[in-house]
C-alpha cells in the first residue's frame, strides 16, 4: 500500500506572524519540517533571523522579514515584499498579538485599548485581506488565526484582550464565508494556557497557576509545540473540508 501524506506542505509558501518565539516559533518550525518555505516574521528582525537560521540549519526553507502588524504601512510593505520575492502565498498564520494591560475593566487605559485593537483586530483583519488577495490570485490558500480561549470566556483582568479575541473568532467566520468562493479556507486556533513569555505572568505565579490548573482537566499548561500540530492540520490538505472552525487546544478547559 502506498503512503499518502495529507500533511505534506512541499512547495507551499507560509507566513507566520509572531514567529520569533513561543507558539509562532513552534508553528514556523513544524510547517518548515513539512516542506513549506516559511516567512518568519515579528517586529524585531534579529529574533526572526535566528529562527529562520535554525530552520535552514535543519535543512528547511525560511526567510526572515520584520513586520509590526499594528502599523498599516508595515502590513502593506511586507506584502509588497512577499509579492516581489515569492509571487504567491499559500498559508497565512496570524499569530502575533498583544495584551499590554492587566486590570479591572473599569481601569482600562485608552492607549492600551487602542494598541490592543490595532494589533489584535485591525492587524489580523488587514493581514487577512492582503493575504487573501494574494491567495485568490493563485486559486486559494489557508488562513489560520490564533485567537484564544479568552475569546469564548473572558480571562480575569484581560478585558479588551478577551474582546479582541472574540472579534478574531468572528472575523474567522467572516473570511471563511466570503472567501470560500476563492478557494480560501479560514479557521481559528484557540490555545489554552501555554508556557511562553506572553503567559509568564500567569505561569510563573504559583497562586495564579494553581487556580488555573484546577480548571484544566489535563492538569498542566501546554507547551508551544502542542499548538503547532493543530495549525499544521488547518494549513494542510488534511483539513480540506474544514473552514470557519474555532478549534480549542486547551487541555479540556472549555469543556
Ligand atoms: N501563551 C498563552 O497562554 C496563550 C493563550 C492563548 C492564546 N495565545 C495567543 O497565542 C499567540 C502567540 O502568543 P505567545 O504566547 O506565543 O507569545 P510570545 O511568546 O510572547 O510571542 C509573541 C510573538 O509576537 C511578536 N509580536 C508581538 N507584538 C507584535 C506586533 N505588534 N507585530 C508583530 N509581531 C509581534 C513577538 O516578537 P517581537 O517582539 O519581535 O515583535 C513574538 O514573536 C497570541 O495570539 C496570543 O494571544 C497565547
Amino acid at each position: 500500500m502506498s503512503k499518502t501524506n495529507l500533511f505534506d506542505l512541499d512547495g507551499k509558501i507560509a507566513f507566520v506572524s509572531g514567529a520569533s518565539r513561543g507558539i509562532g516559533e513552534a508553528i514556523a518550525k513544524l510547517l518548515a519540517q513539512q516542506g513549506a518555505h516559511v516567512i518568519v516574521s515579528s517586529r524585531k528582525i534579529d529574533g526572526c533571523q535566528a529562527v529562520a537560521d535554525a530552520i535552514i540549519a535543519e535543512g528547511g526553507k525560511a526567510t526572515a522579514i520584520a513586520c509590526h502588524i499594528g502599523e498599516m504601512e508595515q502590513i502593506q510593505g511586507v506584502f509588497a515584499q512577499i509579492r516581489e520575492q515569492f509571487g504567491r502565498l499559500d498559508i497565512l498564520v496570524n499569530n502575533a498579538a498583544t495584551n499590554p494591560q492587566f486590570c479591572n475593566v473599569l481601569d482600562t487605559d485608552l492607549s492600551a485599548f487602542q494598541k490592543t485593537v490595532d494589533v489584535n483586530i485591525r492587524g489580523y483583519y488587514f493581514m487577512s485581506i492582503e493575504g487573501g488577495k494574494l491567495m485568490k490570485q493563485n486559486g486559494g490558500g489557508s488562513i489560520i488565526n490564533v485567537a484564544s480561549i479568552n475569546g469564548v470566556t473572558p480571562g480575569e483582568f484581560q478585558g479588551i484582550y478577551s474582546v479582541t479575541k472574540a472579534a478574531v473568532i468572528s472575523m474567522t467566520k467572516v473570511f471563511a464565508k466570503e472567501c470560500a468562493q476563492f478557494g480560501i479556507r479560514c479557521n481559528a486556533l484557540l490555545p489554552g494556557l501555554t508556557d511562553t513569555k506572553f503567559a509568564s505572568a500567569l505561569v510563573k505565579n504559583d497562586s495564579i497557576l494553581n487556580t488555573a490548573l484546577q480548571r484544566i482537566p489535563l492538569k498542566r499548561v501546554a507547551e508551544p509545540s502542542e499548538m503547532a500540530g493543530a495549525v499544521l492540520y488547518l494549513a494542510s490538505n488534511a483539513s480540506s473540508y474544514t473552514t470557519g472552525v474555532a478549534l480549542n487546544v486547551d487541555g479540556g478547559f472549555l469543556a
